[in-house]
C-alpha cells in the first residue's frame, strides 16, 4: 500500500495534512521533522511532506535528516517546509517587514511545458511540474494562469533561491509562493493547502499525492482489516487476548476489530461498571459486544466498591486518585480470576492520536498511552515488557475508527458516541459523590442527550453532557418552595479535546431542554449553561 511521509517541524495544521491525504485513500504517516531516516526507506513510501512549522530556519527551527534530500523521492515542501528546502539547499530565508496571516491571492505564472534551464528538457521532471501544476489549474486543463485564494501564515519569505528552484506563482503581495526544483522532484508552498480557507488545498495535494508521487487509493478500511487479520493473528498465533473495555468507541471498536479478526473465542473483554457510568451504559455495552460475536465478556459490578471508597471525598485530585487506584487494584484483582495463562496478550484501543512519535526514524514510534485505567497499570507495564501488547487501531485517526465500527457492525449508538472520561461522573458531580446524586445526574444527562439526538444537534457537537453543581436553590412547584439542585449544560466544538469553543446553541433549544430537565427530573430546580472555551476552562469541571 502506497504511503505518504509527513516530517512534522510543528505546526499546529501537521495532523489536517494527513487527514487530507487519507481522505484521498492514500496511507499517511506523521514522524518528527528531524527524526533520522532509516539508509533504506521502505518501497511503499512515495513521498515526502515537510510542513510549516512556528519556528525560523535560521532560528530554533529543526532540520531533517540529510537524507531526505538524497533519497530520490518527490518532496513537498509547505510554509516552513517550503523555507526549510530552499535554506538547506543553498538559498537564503529572511524576516519579512509584516508577517502575512490569512487569506491572500496567489498566482500562477510558469508554464511547466517551458525548458526548464534552457539547456533541454528533462522530460520526466517536466511531466511531474505539468502534474504538480494541474492543481492549480482552473475547470479547463492547461490553464495555468489562474488566481487562487491561498491561506498563509508566515513571519519569513524566500529572498534568494537555492541553484535550481523556480518560481511558479507570487503572493499578491509579492513574495514566491509556489516552487518547483528544475531538475529534482522538490516543490514547495508558501500557503498551507490542508487548511479549508484554501481554495485549491485539496487539488494541489492531491496532484502532488497522484500526479506528481504516483500514489494509488488504497487506503480503504476493508484493507484494514485484512491487514490486521494478518499481523495480529501473527503476534498472538492461538493464544489469548484480553481486552480492557471501557464502553466508550475506541475499545468498543477495538473489541470488534479482535472479534471478526481472531477466533472470538481467544478473545476476553473486561468491562468494569463503576456505578459511575452514563444512564444504560452496561446495557448497551454489553448488548453490543454480543451482538457482535463475544464468547467470554465478563462484566465486573463495581459500584459499591468505588462509591465506598469516594465517600466523604470532595477534592477533585483526591477524588480521581481513588478512582483510579480502585481501577488498578480490581483490574488485577479480577483478570487474576480470570485464570488466563501467562502466554496471554493484552490489547488496548490506542489510536493514532494517542502515539508520541520518538524520532528514532519512519516507522519507530515510542508509545505513550492517555487512556485514565491504563495509566501506569503494572499489568501494562509487565505486558509491553514482554512484547505482549497489542494495538489494532494504533494507525487510526478517531474518525476513521468510526468508519471502522461501522464496517464492522458496531452499533450506531456506540459509533457516535461523545467522548466520556475515565473517572466517569465522579468528575461530573462536583464535591462529594454519592449514589443519589449519581442516579439524578444520569438521569439529567440522559434526558438532555435524547434531546440532542431529536433535534439533530448531538453530531454538530464534540461533547455534550450535565454537571451536578453541589448548590440547591430556591423555586416553586405549585404553591410550594422548594430546592433543587442546579445543573449546568456543557456543549462543545472541539477537533481533539485540546482546545474547546462553546457550541453556539439555538436559545430555544436550549430554553426547551432546560424546561424539560427541570419537568422530569424532579430534583434539579435550575438550569445553566457553561460559555466557557477551552483555554483558560477545560471541558470537564473538575
Ligand atoms: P479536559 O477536561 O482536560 O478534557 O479539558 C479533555 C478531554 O478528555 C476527557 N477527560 C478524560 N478522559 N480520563 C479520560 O479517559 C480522564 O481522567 C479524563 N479527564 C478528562 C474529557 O472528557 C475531554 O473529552
Amino acid at each position: 500500500m502506497d504511503k505518504i511521509l509527513i516530517l512534522d517541524f510543528g505546526s499546529q495544521t501537521t495532523q489536517l495534512i494527513g487527514r487530507r491525504i487519507r481522505d484521498m485513500g492514500v496511507y499517511t504517516e506523521i514522524i518528527p521533522g528531524d527524526a533520522a531516516l532509516t539508509a533504506e526507506l521502505p518501497p511503499e513510501l512515495k513521498g515526502i511532506i515537510l510542513s510549516g512549522s512556528p519556528e525560523s530556519v535560521y532560528g530554533h527551527g529543526a532540520a531533517p535528516d540529510r537524507k531526505v534530500y538524497d533519497c530520490g523521492l518527490p518532496l513537498l515542501g509547505i510554509c516552513y517546509g517550503l523555507q526549510r528546502m530552499n535554506y538547506d539547499n543553498g538559498g537564503k530565508v529572511e524576516a519579512l517587514p509584516k508577517r502575512e496571516y490569512g487569506r491572500i491571492t496567489v498566482t500562477i505564472e510558469g508554464e511547466a511545458s517551458r525548458d526548464p534551464n534552457g539547456s533541454g528538457e528533462d522530460p520526466v521532471q517536466t511531466e511531474r511540474l505539468r502534474q504538480f501544476l494541474s492543481g492549480f489549474s482552473a475547470k479547463e486543463a492547461g490553464n495555468q494562469d489562474a488566481s487562487f485564494t491561498a491561506w498563509m501564515s508566515h513571519g519569513d519569505t524566500l529572498t534568494t533561491l537555492a541553484p535550481g528552484f523556480r518560481q511558479f506563482g507570487v503572493s499578491g503581495t509579492g513574495y514566491p509562493a509556489v516552487l518547483a526544483h528544475e531538475t529534482k522532484p522538490w516543490f514547495g508552498l508558501q500557503f498551507h493547502p490542508e487548511v479549508t480557507h484554501n481554495e485549491k488545498g485539496k487539488e494541489i495535494l492531491a496532484a502532488f499525492v497522484f500526479g506528481v508521487c504516483g500514489c494509488t487509493s488504497g487506503w480503504t478500511m476493508e484493507q484494514y482489516v485484512e491487514e490486521v487479520r494478518t499481523s495480529v493473528a501473527a503476534k498472538t498465533g492461538t493464544n489469548p487476548v484480553l481486552l480492557l473495555i471501557s464502553g466508550g468507541v475506541d475499545s468498543t471498536v477495538a473489541g470488534a476489530l479482535l472479534l471478526k479478526t481472531l477466533n472470538p473465542d481467544q478473545v476476553h473483554l473486561m468491562y468494569m461498571d463503576t456505578g459511575l457510568m452514563r444512564k444504560d451504559e452496561t446495557g448497551t455495552v454489553k448488548a453490543s459486544l454480543e451482538k457482535l460475536g463475544a464468547k467470554h465478556l465478563h462484566i465486573v459490578y463495581c459500584e459499591d466498591e468505588f462509591l465506598g471508597a469516594l465517600r466523604g471525598l470532595d477534592d477533585p485530585e483526591a477524588k480521581r486518585k481513588v478512582i483510579g487506584d480502585l481501577f488498578i487494584s480490581i483490574q488485577e484483582r479480577e483478570v487474576a480470576r480470570l485464570g488466563l495463562p501467562e502466554t496471554c496478550f493484552l490489547a488496548q484501543g490506542t489510536l493514532y492520536t494517542d502515539l508520541i512519535e520518538s524520532g528514532k526514524g519512519v516507522g519507530k514510534k515510542a508509545r505513550l498511552i492517555k487512556s485514565h485505567h491504563n495509566v501506569g497499570s503494572p499489568l501494562v507495564d509487565a505486558k509491553r515488557k514482554q512484547g505482549k501488547i497489542i494495538e489494532p487501531l494504533d494507525r487510526l485517526y478517531k474518525d476513521e475508527v468510526r468508519r471502522l465500527g461501522r464496517l464492522l457492525g458496531v452499533d450506531e449508538e456506540v459509533v457516535r458516541r461523545h467522548p466520556f472520561p475515565g473517572p466517569g461522573l465522579a468528575v461530573r458531580i462536583l464535591g462529594e459523590v454519592t449514589k443519589e446524586k449519581c442516579d439524578i445526574l444520569r438521569e439529567a444527562d440522559a434526558v438532555y442527550i435524547e434531546e440532542l439526538k431529536k433535534r439533530g444537534l448531538y453530531d454538530e457537537i464534540w461533547q455534550a453532557f450535565a454537571v451536578l453543581l453541589p448548590l440547591r436553590s430556591v423555586g416553586v412547584a405549585g404553591d410550594v418552595r422548594k430546592y433543587g439542585w442546579v445543573l449546568a449544560l456543557r456543549a462543545i466544538t472541539s477537533a481533539d479535546g485540546m482546545t474547546a469553543d462553546v457550541y453556539p446553541f439555538p436559545s430555544k433549544d436550549l430554553i426547551e431542554i432546560s424546561t424539560l430537565i427541570t419537568n422530569t427530573v424532579k430534583d434539579i430546580g435550575r438550569v445553566t449553561y457553561d460559555i466557557s472555551s477551552k483555554p483558560p476552562a477545560t471541558i470537564e469541571w473538575e
